[in-house]
């Protein structure tokens, strides 16, 4: 089977200002993620380097640019799934490294735990020789003004993009089959502008953001947490294609159904295990690009498919 990546740059009320710089970032995102398949390289390190990328651009809501707790301060949250052996790495409550994804890669491989927070993950990302960067240097200005608007107005945004035009970041994430067959999904994020201090959403659990198993497929979502996790998005996908629905139909059938019930929007990318490919969102826009046979395929408006020819990089 030819090796694929889908990306996603997250969903939610995007400004017509940020699509294009988005457009740009899901798809230099999927180039690299893609080489690494080319290579040979694994799943899993095809979905950290996509992610990896996206959490240095100022343009999602991962590493970079993400956006502020109530006291202006970045958390955020990533983790990663294998599913070859269902192994899994997440990391929440980071307010000092620049790559999240990494940390939770090295918690899949190097520790005997699955999800790590706050000081104990910083201790563990020390020890596993990654550098801290100022807190600072994280924030960037449009992550400002977006909690500036919702201090100003007091609303809780119903998506992690926020309401108005200030934000337009998103939740990233990967969803790869290496030349062996096996899938990896990585997802990663800064949560939600405006959110309490210390609040944990759904990237970082597993079933809820990401979800992996070689048998079935993979799943990366973005929205709005709090529904995302009670409603188990990523593992309701990957049960709907248990039970025999396309990537498609399956991505769809649970974004309808959390919307329908919990009365707040998401988004998900899907691969199934033969690499068929799953794209859906009930908010407003969301950010998506994989390649296939030399072209590459994006988006961000609801039933849009641009297409490119492609060229590796
Ligand atoms: N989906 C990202 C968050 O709500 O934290």
């Amino acid at each position: 089977m030819e090796p694929i990546i889908i990306v996603h740059g997250g969903a939610g009320d995007i400004p017509l200002s940020r699509v294009q710089g988005k457009l740009n970032g899901v798809k230099a995102s999927a180039a690299v993620g893609q080489k690494i398949l080319a290579q040979g390289g694994t799943a899993l390190d095809a979905v950290e380097a996509a992610v990896v990328l996206m959490e240095k651009d100022e343009y999602f809501n991962a590493g970079y640019g993400s956006v502020l707790n109530l006291k202006g301060q970045v958390e955020m949250e990533a983790s990663i799934m294998c599913g070859n052996n269902l192994d899994v790495g997440a990391v929440t409550l980071i307010k000092d490294f620049l790559h999240p994804i990494s940390i939770a890669h090295k918690v899949l491989t190097n520790s005997p735990h699955s999800l790590l927070g706050g000081e104990g993950a910083k201790m563990f990302a020390l020890e596993m020789g990654f550098s801290t960067v100022p807190p600072e240097s994280l924030i960037s200005e449009n992550a400002k003004s977006a909690l500036a608007e919702f201090l100003k107005h007091g609303e809780f945004g119903r998506t992690e993009i926020g309401l108005r035009d200030e934000g337009g970041v998103g939740t990233v994430g990967a969803v790869a089959i290496d030349c062996n067959g096996h899938i990896a999904v990585a997802t990663s994020t800064g949560g939600m502008s405006g959110k309490a201090v210390g609040r944990i959403g759904d990237t970082p659990q597993i079933g809820s953001g990401t979800y992996a198993d070689d048998n079935i497929g993979g799943v990366s979502t973005t929205g709005h947490g709090e529904s995302i996790l009670k409603y188990c998005l990523a593992h309701s996908i990957i049960k709907l294609m248990q039970s025999g629905n396309v990537a498609n139909t399956a991505t769809k059938l649970a974004i309808n159904g959390m919307t329908e019930r919990l009365k707040n929007t998401a988004g998900a990318i899907t691969l199934s295990k033969s690499g068929d490919v799953g794209i859906n969102f009930s908010s407003k826009r969301m950010a998506w690009a994989y390649i296939r046979s030399n072209k590459i395929y994006f988006g961000i408006e609801k039933d849009e498919i641009l297409e490119e020819d492609y060229v590796s990089i």
